[in-house]
């Protein structure tokens, strides 16, 4: 009777732990732009890359029209790159264009924040 008891007891936790870790990493991959991260991102990339960048990230700020290059589509370009790469474009800047580099300017959290944030973008 005890042992009965128990083993369902066993098994019932399990389950219970095996839906609690399945749902939580769901959660994470299906909605990114629910992470804290994208959204303190967002509030970054508004104020510092919109105007050039654009609202959704298509390159068509409205400092844009007078830039040669243009700045890049970054919904494009996050569709293709990895993390590492982005980080780097963003801290590094880019010589002979007027990509600023960003790491005097932005902690390295606030630069993998707005990595999060490109994420979301579509
Ligand atoms: C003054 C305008 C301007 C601002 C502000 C700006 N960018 Fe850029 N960005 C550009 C231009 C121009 C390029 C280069 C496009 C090219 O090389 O064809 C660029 C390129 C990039 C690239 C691609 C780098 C690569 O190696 O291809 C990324 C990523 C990027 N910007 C992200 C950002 C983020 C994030 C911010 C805000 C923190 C930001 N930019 C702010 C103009 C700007």
């Amino acid at each position: 009777m005890r042992k009965t008891f128990s083993l369902a007891f066993v098994v019932v936790l399990s389950l219970v732990l095996l839906t609690a870790c399945g749902g939580s990493g769901q959660t994470v991959e299906t909605s990114p732009d629910n992470l804290p991260d994208a959204q303190a991102g967002k509030t970054l990339y508004e104020n510092f890359c919109l105007s050039c960048h654009g609202p959704a990230g298509k390159g068509d700020g409205p400092a844009a029209a007078s830039l040669q290059p243009k700045p890049s589509d970054l919904s494009a370009l996050q569709q293709t790159s990895e993390d590492n790469y982005l980080f780097s474009g963003i801290a590094q800047g880019k010589d002979g264009t007027a990509m600023t580099a960003w790491k005097n300017i932005l902690s390295e959290t606030q630069i993998w924040q707005i990595v999060a944030y490109l994420r979301t973008l579509e």
